[in-house]
């Protein structure tokens, strides 16, 4: 088995809790506030190691007492952060989350995370099998130079473009499976798309951004589940039916899990509906790297 290697960003989740989100301009009071792990590469790594992958994470933390929990965490959850470098030129980056009815708005601060270079992804050795991760909470230029070193070892690349930004050709050219949500791939494929489109539609512009044949595109469809792009082909995941209370972290889980599928060997259909079945347990817990669900949580749901 291959392991899983992710290039991403660790975050301290400061989370205000309320009856519902402010208007701009408004003040509405809380009810409590949380902090929890976050950031997506934390989360995607803390996902793929609950679930059975060897998993190493490169990133970047400020020396502040965040830092120092984090790392800790990270620890606690079988991620190896040998790959995790402290730095003193920045703060460890923070997302302030309002939670309210299940659905959430986030800024995030990358801090540290904003000074994750290429050099940082040029240690860590990657081999045929492994699966290297990454997301938009670091800078591009590492990623695609992490990317560029995986393909060449005979590794798969999984990107998550979130939060979405413009990225170049090259970057696009080193991805093998592309996991986004709708407005991501929206922004992307340079349509307007929404929740309630028909399938065909999200098929439409999954197929519109491929930039090779064997390039995979998922779609995450939150409670609608999600739709891949395989071969051309479309497959549609639907969501298991459950009560959402905090779905921060419901995406970076399914890509974790995917990760770790991948890194087996499973098939990919049959990866995707894990993936699916882990998000769904995420999505009924609070936080965002807490909520990631073991593999056996995932083995006692799958028929
Ligand atoms: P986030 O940015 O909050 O992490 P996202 O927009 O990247 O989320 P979503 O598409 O909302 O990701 O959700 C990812 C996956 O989580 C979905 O494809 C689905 O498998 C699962 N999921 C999300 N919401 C629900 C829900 N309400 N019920 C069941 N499964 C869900
Ligand atoms: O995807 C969820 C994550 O996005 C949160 O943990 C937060 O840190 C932001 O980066």
């Amino acid at each position: 088995m291959g392991r899983v290697v992710v290039a991403g960003s660790i975050n301290m989740d400061v989370v205000a809790l309320a009856e519902r989100h402010p208007r701009v301009g408004e003040t509405v009071a809380g009810t409590s506030i949380k902090y929890f792990p976050g950031g997506k590469g934390a989360n995607q790594a803390v996902a793929a190691a609950k679930l059975g992958a060897q998993t190493l994470l490169i990133g970047r933390l400020g020396s502040d007492a965040f830092g120092r929990e984090l790392r800790a965490f990270l620890v606690s959850q079988s991620v190896d952060v040998s790959s995790v470098t402290e730095t003193a030129d920045a703060h460890s980056g923070t997302a302030i989350i309002t939670l309210a009815d299940a659905d959430n708005t986030i800024v995030v601060i990358p801090g540290a995370n904003g000074l994750l270079s290429t050099d940082d992804v040029a240690g860590p050795a990657l081999s045929k099998g492994d699966v290297a991760v990454s997301q938009f909470e670091i800078p591009l230029p590492a990623i695609a130079a992490f990317f560029a070193r995986a393909r060449a070892a005979g590794a798969t690349t999984i990107l998550n473009p979130a939060p979405m930004r413009a990225f170049d050709l090259a970057l696009h050219d080193l991805i093998d499976i592309l996991v986004l949500n709708e407005t991501e791939l929206g922004l992307l494929a340079k349509t307007e798309l929404h929740e309630a489109d028909e399938p065909a539609r999200f098929a439409d512009a999954a197929q519109s951004v491929l930039r090779r044949s064997d390039q995979i595109v998922c779609v995450t469809l939150g409670k609608r589940g999600a739709l891949a792009l395989i071969d051309g082909a479309p497959l549609l995941v639907p969501a298991r039916a459950v009560k959402a209370v905090d779905t921060t972290g419901a995406g970076d889980c399914f890509v974790g899990a995917l990760a770790t599928q991948v890194a087996q060997g499973t098939p990919l259909r049959e990866a995707l509906g894990f993936a699916n079945i882990a998000a769904s347990i995420c999505v009924q817990r609070m936080g965002a790297a807490p909520s990631m669900p073991t593999r056996a949580e995932v083995a006692a749901l799958l028929c």
